[in-house]
């Protein structure tokens, strides 16, 4: 037992106030201490194609035996103990909501806070905790003070969401929005840097920076991207939905001033969790999207006024913090990325095959574009799914037709066998 404990404390564990009784420390703490003492030799890149050391981690997940699911780039799902956190919290909470949501629960956010900015190598004072990358990013985009003629760069390759926010402040406060056309993928941070930078002008104030694009996974220069735009005196807000809980790396030393993130993708958080980062001097000059009645605060917290909202929810992604920072990051990343190398670069020697991602690790992580020529990504996705049972996701979008493929953690080398041999079998068909 005080093994245990020490493992769990060695591990960072231990911060946050369900952490000591955590159900990933009844549930998983021996395996996973096992695993990491017999493989603690190997490298991330080496323990990434240890098939012994995953196992543990898919035991830890609630995968369907009936389909193969690769579309974890639209949601993740959350391992058994943070479902099962999530149905206890739910379960206090109905025996007297407003006692146990009001007066219990919500004693957890500030452990919380703090257990998710040590995640995110940021202070806790910098960090808000809500529902969804959407919500995240949308407060900032309406909170900042933009006056007509301001101006602000993004890509069309962003995601809609943030998109149709910045039409709407268009459209409502007359800020022009300007969007970069990208063709993906491009193998070239400094000629990405380079469109940046040329479409500055006097007036911009904002670049929207999609830190690893949704559509075929391609990662920004996210670094470089912010220290060129803080070098014209430029704002830089950064759309992590793809990022967090998937690479290794910290928020603050991305150099940007505005992150927002979902955490039920990568981070495998329960379903309808969020983050938002504003780095210190920043956040007393947003506006609250919903607002308390402090609007012009310094506190991070003048963003949680979101009235009453799944506090079962929020609770559990303390046990996938606890998940997560047993895997570690950097396993995390390469394991993922090693995945969708593992099938992209057996498919893509097949007649007819395309694969529509970078296979250099600075440019992709996991998710990946796949395409057949001779059939649209809707029928891709249909056959895949019809005969094979696997779930991707067809995209048609800005300069992108492809199907989505997104591993995660749980998935099988079986299943991305699987996807190989059904990605041959329909391509030579046509
Ligand atoms: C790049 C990007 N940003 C934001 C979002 C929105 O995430 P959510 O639906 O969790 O708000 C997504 C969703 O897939 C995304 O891919």
């Amino acid at each position: 037992m005080s093994n245990r404990r020490n493992f769990i404390q060695k591990l960072g564990l231990a911060a946050g106030a369900f952490s000591a009784n955590s159900l990933f420390n009844q549930a998983h703490a021996a395996e996973f201490q096992h695993v990491h003492l017999q493989k603690q030799a190997l490298s991330p890149i080496e323990i990434a194609a240890d098939e012994d050391y995953w196992s543990v981690v898919q035991q830890g997940y609630t995968a369907s035996p009936n389909i193969i699911n690769l579309n974890n780039g639209g949601v993740s799902p959350s391992p058994r103990i943070v479902q099962e956190a999530v149905e206890r919290f739910n379960k206090l909470s109905n025996e007297g909501p407003s006692y146990f949501m009001w007066r219990i629960l919500d004693q957890g956010r500030e452990p919380l806070r703090y257990k998710l900015a040590q995640l995110a190598g940021a202070d806790p004072e910098e960090v808000a905790i809500n529902r969804n990358a959407t919500e995240a990013l949308n407060t900032v985009i309406f909170g900042l003070n933009l006056k007509a003629g301001d101006e602000i760069i993004g890509t069309k390759q962003d995601y809609p969401n943030m998109i149709n926010a910045w039409k709407q402040r268009s459209s409502r406060d007359g800020i022009v929005y300007n969007q970069l056309n990208f063709k993906f993928p491009i193998e070239d941070e400094d000629a990405i840097v380079a469109a940046f930078e040329k479409a500055i002008t006097p007036k911009t104030k904002i670049i929207h920076i999609t830190h690893v694009i949704n559509w075929i996974g391609q990662i920004m220069p996210v670094k470089k991207l912010c220290a060129m735009a803080k070098r014209h005196g430029i704002e830089t807000i950064v759309d992590g939905a793809h990022s967090f809980g998937l690479m290794d790396f910290s928020v603050p030393d991305l150099g940007c001033d505005y992150f927002g993130t979902s955490l039920h993708k990568f981070l495998s958080a329960p379903i309808g969790s969020g983050m938002l980062w504003i780095k210190k001097e920043n956040i007393a000059k947003i506006w609250p999207l919903v607002c308390n009645d402090q609007p012009n605060s310094a506190d991070i917290r003048k963003f949680e006024t979101l009235g009453t909202r799944s506090f079962p929810i929020e609770q559990g992604i303390g046990e996938a913090i606890n998940f997560h920072t047993a895997i570690g990051s950097k396993r995390k990343e390469e394991r993922i990325r090693y995945l969708k190398n593992y099938w992209a670069s057996k498919v893509v020697t097949i007649p007819k095959v395309k694969i529509h991602t970078s296979f250099k690790p600075e440019f992709a992580c996991g998710i990946c574009g796949v395409s057949i020529d001779g059939m649209t990504p809707g029928e891709l996705d249909s056959a895949l799914f019809s005969k094979y049972k696997i779930h991707t996701v067809g995209i048609v979008w800005e300069n992108v037709s492809c199907v989505r493929i997104t591993p995660h953690v749980y998935t099988r080398l079986e299943d991305l066998d699987q996807l190989v041999y059904a990605i041959g079998a329909i391509a030579s068909k046509k």
